[in-house]
């Protein structure tokens, strides 16, 4: 142990909140071993998320619990779904009810938190900023597969599940090419698409379907054929789990909501399959991959980032420099106002490169 520096956080609770990602147990080690070995710093692990703050399920951390994490999926501190700002109807207004936020306050208090450290998405650094609007002194790092967090360029967990993605549709092309189907695969991303882009980019998808761009099923099956014509009997479909229609585009969210319902299919991803199946006449097999894209080992790119993020985190702690997300901008540690991811998502903006790149190399965007 090297010397120990003047920290103004003494005590400092974590959690981990929202879909657990891979490199969440190396953010978790960056945070620790940083805030214990160059600060001294007390660190008290907040079990499931909010949940554990609400019901002071807290527990003091020793170095013992944060050796030998760096590489395993999951979080070893439990993750859930709660939002304390949230009211029942699950948005963000003021019926929520206070009791849980007070909760919070009371137990951030009676445990002597300097600071909260939160690891998670657009949620977790929603209810990060609403707290230190309450007074508590938060700081965020940005962890989701979805890669769609506003403040920072990358999170950390993207480019594990990309690689997993990525995989999944190398083996889906010799079985789509033996069996001359239309092989649909539906990877996760509900209101933004960088999963399905950079992992149909990566895979070479024939079509990829994003939220931000609604499909048009005519101009899909248009493409489809063509290709058939063109001698290429086989084709992959990537589908964001929040791509939509044209027709769905135009209709209100609970009209949609009615709408889906009334089409006895799982997902999207078998949506668009049986779609196809009445535009082409083609064979079309829908896969999900779901939480598999979520699971296993970070990969290194991840265990680098979510280490040199929580590592900064600890020396944001150390400066009392708090109500802040830390991210990476421009291939830079950097840490944003907290209000900037707060309530938002960063979706694929429609001039994005890799848009023009796919369609440049005969990708059909659905449109
Ligand atoms: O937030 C990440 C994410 O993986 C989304 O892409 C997905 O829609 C969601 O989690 C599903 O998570 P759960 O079923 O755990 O709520």
């Amino acid at each position: 142990m090297g010397t120990i520096r003047e920290t103004a956080t003494k005590t400092f609770g974590i959690l981990t909140s929202g879909g657990d990602c891979p490199g969440l147990n190396a953010a978790i080690r960056g945070v620790c071993r940083a805030g214990y070995d160059k600060y001294n710093m007390t660190i008290l692990g907040i079990v499931n998320g909010y949940r554990g703050l609400i019901d002071g399920d807290i527990r003091l951390l020793t170095p013992q619990d944060f050796s030998g994490i760096l590489t395993s999926g999951g979080t070893i501190l439990g993750a859930s779904r709660e939002k304390p700002f949230k009211s029942q109807g699950s948005v963000y207004d003021d019926h929520f009810s206070r009791d849980k936020v007070e909760a919070i306050k009371e137990h951030y208090h009676k445990f002597n938190m300097d600071c909260l450290v939160v690891l998670g998405g657009n949620g977790t650094n929603t209810t990060g900023y609403l707290l230190s609007q309450e007074g508590l002194n938060v700081i965020g790092l940005p962890k989701t597969i979805d890669n769609d967090i506003v403040g920072t360029d990358l999170t950390f967990g993207f480019h594990s599940a990309l690689a997993i993605g990525t995989e999944a549709i190398d083996r889906l092309h010799p079985t789509a090419h033996s069996h001359n189907r239309v092989m649909i695969i539906e990877l996760m991303g509900h209101k933004a698409g960088w999963l399905a882009l950079y992992a149909g980019l990566a895979g070479g998808g024939d079509v990829i379907l994003l939220p931000e761009i609604p499909y048009d099923i005519k101009a899909i099956g248009r493409h489809l054929v063509r290709r058939a014509q063109n001698g290429k009997h086989f084709s992959i479909v990537v589908v964001a789990e929040g791509a939509l229609s044209i027709e769905e585009a135009e209709m209100e969210k609970k009209e949609r909501k009615r709408y889906r319902e009334q089409t006895a299919v799982p997902s999207i991803g078998y949506r668009v399959a049986h779609e196809i199946e009445g535009e082409t006449g083609m064979v079309a097999k829908a896969t999900v991959l779901g939480y598999v894209q979520r699971g296993g080992i970070p990969c290194a790119s991840d265990r680098v980032l979510a280490t040199s993020l929580g590592a900064a985190a600890a020396d944001l702690l150390a400066q009392g420099e708090y109500g802040r997300m830390l991210g990476l901008v421009h291939n830079e540690i950097q840490s944003v106002d907290l209000s900037v991811p707060a309530g938002k998502v960063k979706a694929v903006p429609l001039d994005h490169y890799m848009l023009n790149t796919a369609e440049a190399v005969g990708t059909c965007l659905g449109r």
